[in-house]
C-alpha cells in the first residue's frame, strides 16, 4: 500500500470541517482590516528563497525542498510565504501603481524538510499578512493585532503575544558585534550549531534550543542597549499602539526569530495550554525594511506575519474550543424505486439550490436502511418519493425529530423549509 509521505497528513471529516469554519472565518476578518488576498506560486526560483529568507537560516540550509525542473532550472518549493509575496510586489509594480500601503493576505501550504514531530510537519499551512510602505510603527500594531483577533474570534484564551526589537540596520549591527564580542571567548561551550552561527548569524544564538539553559545565555547582551533613537521610539509607538488597543504583551529580549530579513520588531504569539509541547508558538512575524530593497525593489518597508494553522487546530483541541460547525442536514430523499429517481433528483436540485443541505439515496436501498442512514446523518427533514407524490405533487415529509407528517404540494417545499429551517 502507497502511503503518505513523511511529516504530510491528510484532512478530511470534522477536522475538515472545523478547518474550513476558520478559513472562512480569517476571510471575512481580513475583508474588516481591508486586506487584499494574494496568491503566489507555490514553486519559484530557487535564488528568491536563497536570498529572500537569508543564505544562514536553517530554513536554506537544511529544510528547502529544492529541485531542477526539465529545462534545468533550479527551483524550490515555498518554505514560506513572504519572499513570494515580495517578489510579487516588485514584479508586478505595486509600489507605482497602487496606493500606498499595500496590504496582502495569503493562505496556503508551505514545505520545509524538517524532522517530523508533534507541531511540526514538512508540508504545513500558513496563514499571513505583510503590509508594504508604512514605515509607522501602527503597521506592526496592526499586523499583530490581527492575529489576536483572530484568537479572540475562535475564542482561544491561553495565548501570549511576546515581542522584541533588532532596531534598524545601524543599531542591529552594533549588536551582532557585541554578541561576537561577548560569545568569542565562549566558543567551545556553545552547541555545534551554535558554533555555526556565531561565524554567520549570531543573533540566532540566541534563540537556540540546545544552549537554551546554559549560564552564558544570561548574561548575554540584550538587543534593547544597542538600540539609536530612531530604533527605540519606534518600539516605543509599537508599544503604545498595542496598549492602545487594548493588547497584552511581553517584552522577551532573546525573541530574534529563524529568517534573517528582520529590523525592528519581532514578535511571535504562542499558545500557553497545559500540555500542548515545545511547538507552541502559533505564529511569528515582524518588520523587514531591507527585504523589498534585497530581492531588487525600490526601497519599501514591510512588516508582516505567519501563523501555522496545524498549531492553532491542536491549541484549539487542546482548549477543547468547540466551533459552530454545520452538523447534520436538512433534508433527506427516499425514491421508493428507481421509477422516480428523476423526479427526487429534480428535487434534491431545487432544494440544494435553495440553501437547504439535501442528501438523497444513492443505493436503492430499502426503507429501513434509508431512515437508519438519515439518522446517521442527522437528518431533520425526510422525504418520500412514491408513485403517488410523482402523479400528484403532493409531497409528505417527516420531521426526523418529532416523526410528524407533514403534506405539502411540491411549490410550497421551500417556504416551508424557509420558515422551519432558517430560524
Ligand atoms: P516562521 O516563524 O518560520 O515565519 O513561521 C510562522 C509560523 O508557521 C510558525 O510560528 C509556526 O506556527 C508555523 N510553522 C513553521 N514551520 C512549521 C512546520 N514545519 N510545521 C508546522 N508549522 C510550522 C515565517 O514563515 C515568516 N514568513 C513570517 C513572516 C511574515 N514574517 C514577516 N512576514
Amino acid at each position: 500500500m502507497i502511503q503518505k509521505a513523511k511529516g504530510t497528513y491528510d484532512v478530511f471529516g470534522d477536522y475538515g470541517k472545523r478547518l474550513l469554519y476558520i478559513e472562512e472565518l480569517i476571510e471575512g476578518l481580513m475583508e474588516k482590516y481591508n486586506y487584499e488576498y494574494f496568491r503566489t506560486p507555490i514553486f519559484e526560483s530557487s535564488n528568491l528563497f536563497h536570498r529572500g529568507v537569508g543564505e544562514t537560516t536553517d530554513i536554506v540550509t537544511k529544510e528547502t525542498y529544492d529541485f531542477k525542473d526539465r529545462g534545468n532550472r533550479d527551483m524550490t518549493l515555498r518554505p514560506e510565504g513572504t519572499a513570494g509575496i515580495v517578489r510579487s510586489y516588485i514584479e508586478n509594480k505595486m509600489y507605482g501603481n497602487h496606493t500606498v500601503p499595500v496590504k496582502a493576505w495569503y493562505y496556503g501550504p508551505m514545505f520545509r524538510y524538517e524532522r517530523p514531530q508533534s507541531g511540526r510537519f514538512r508540508e504545513f499551512y500558513q496563514f499571513g499578512v505583510e503590509v508594504f510602505g508604512c514605515d509607522d510603527a501602527q503597521a506592526d500594531a496592526e499586523v499583530i493585532s490581527i492575529s489576536v483577533n483572530l484568537f479572540k474570534l475562535l475564542g482561544l484564551k491561553g495565548i501570549k503575544v511576546n515581542i522584541n526589537t533588532l532596531g534598524d540596520s545601524e543599531s542591529r549591527n552594533l549588536y551582532r558585534n557585541a554578541l561576537i564580542d561577548y560569545f568569542k571567548p565562549h566558543i567551545d561551550e556553545l552547541c555545534e550549531d551554535c558554533k555555526e552561527r556565531f561565524l554567520k548569524n549570531p543573533l540566532r544564538i540566541l534563540d537556540c534550543k540546545v544552549d537554551k539553559n546554559n549560564p552564558i545565555m544570561k548574561d548575554a547582551p540584550k538587543t534593547v542597549d544597542y538600540l539609536n533613537e530612531t530604533s527605540k521610539n519606534h518600539f516605543e509607538k509599537v508599544k503604545s499602539y498595542l496598549t492602545a488597543m487594548g493588547i497584552e504583551y511581553k517584552i522577551d529580549t532573546n525573541l530574534v526569530r529563524g529568517l534573517d530579513y528582520y529590523t525592528h520588531t519581532v514578535f511571535e504569539v504562542e499558545a500557553s495550554v497545559e500540555g500542548f509541547g515545545s511547538q507552541n508558538v502559533l505564529c511569528g512575524g515582524g518588520r523587514y525594511d531591507n527585504l523589498v530593497e534585497t530581492l531588487d525593489g525600490p526601497k519599501t518597508s514591510g512588516v508582516g506575519f505567519a501563523l501555522g494553522m496545524e498549531r492553532l487546530m491542536t491549541a484549539l483541541e487542546y482548549e477543547k474550543v468547540e466551533l459552530p460547525i454545520i452538523q447534520g442536514i436538512d433534508c433527506y430523499i427516499i425514491p421508493m424505486s428507481k421509477n422516480q429517481k428523476e423526479y427526487s433528483l429534480n428535487l434534491a436540485m431545487d432544494l440544494r439550490l435553495n440553501g437547504f443541505i439535501t442528501e438523497i439515496d444513492y443505493n436503492n436501498r430499502n426503507l429501513k436502511n434509508n431512515f437508519k442512514n438519515a439518522d446517521r446523518l442527522n437528518t431533520k427533514f425526510i422525504i418520500i418519493i412514491g408513485e403517488e407524490e410523482v402523479a400528484t405533487d403532493i409531497i409528505t415529509l417527516k420531521d426526523n425529530n418529532s416523526k410528524e407528517e407533514y403534506k405539502l404540494k411540491k411549490e410550497e417545499l421551500i417556504d416551508f423549509f424557509d420558515k422551519s429551517i432558517i430560524e
